[in-house]
């Protein structure tokens, strides 16, 4: 299973490319998701991404949410892979995660890398590690910066080894998360694409079930076990 910014739409999360409500048609990425941004100016950073978490911290997961949490309920196999960054996958009861792209809900120090799980931001400043001073940030992947080796490496596991893979919410613009559904073609999988749009990806699936989320997973969940 793939996710991308899709699957929280109907959470009421924007998505990241739907140009109408997308975060970007209000921000720059380039002024906000890099590590250069930060280092120019680290509390207009800090502060969009408080203003994320804050913002997700007041919406519910959704049906498509909940019927993966089903899915991996009935399926020991399932594994998640998820681009997203808003933790609603977890919220939702989702534990075999692999986040590709990291989580808002943590904070890390930008020198040594290592979770804070508190921090102090009411003086408005960004707030900075108790161990070496620097100054802490979100734990999530920003332009130009790699993605975390072993979650990469858990998901192109899971990708290669997978007799079905689901992928929605995702424009599959984005690498190398856009290449996983080629790991599970290349291994013989049936890939199911779940997006009420056609996709860079579409071409290459196997069925496509134009429809959102919130609706197809459950839909899914109830035609493979009906009670
Ligand atoms: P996008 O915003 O690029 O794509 C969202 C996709 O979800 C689109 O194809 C929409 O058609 C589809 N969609 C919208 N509503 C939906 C619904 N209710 N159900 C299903 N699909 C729906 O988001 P991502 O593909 O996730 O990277 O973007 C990939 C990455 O680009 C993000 O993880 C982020 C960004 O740069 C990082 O932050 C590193």
């Amino acid at each position: 299973m793939l996710t991308g910014a899709g699957v929280s739409a109907e959470s009421g999360v924007p998505t990241f490319r739907d140009a109408q409500t997308g975060l970007w048609a209000r921000f720059d990425p380039r002024e906000l998701a890099t590590p250069a941004a930060f280092a120019k100016n680290p509390r207009l950073v800090w502060d969009w991404y408080a203003w994320r978490r804050e913002r997700v911290s007041r919406v519910e997961p959704n049906a498509g949410h909940r019927a993966l949490v089903e899915i991996e309920r009935r399926v020991p196999e399932f594994v998640l892979i998820t681009q997203n960054v808003d933790g609603l996958h977890q919220r939702a009861g989702s534990r075999r995660i692999v986040e590709l792209h990291g989580n808002i809900t943590r904070v890390k120090c930008s020198r040594e890398g290592t979770h804070v799980e508190r921090w102090d931001a009411s003086d408005g400043e960004v707030p900075q590690c108790p161990s070496c001073g620097a100054l802490l940030r979100p734990d999530v992947v920003w332009f130009e910066e790699m993605l975390p080796p072993d979650a990469l490496a858990a998901a192109e596991n899971a990708a290669s080894r997978c007799d079905l893979m689901l992928v929605a919410g995702t424009s599959a613009e984005v690498y190398p998360a856009a290449a996983l559904p080629r790991f599970a073609e290349e291994a013989g999988a049936i890939v199911v694409e779940v997006n009420p749009d056609s996709t860079a990806l579409s071409h290459r699936v196997d069925y496509a079930l134009r429809a959102p989320s919130g609706v197809a997973l459950p839909a899914l969940v109830a035609a493979s076990w009906t009670a």
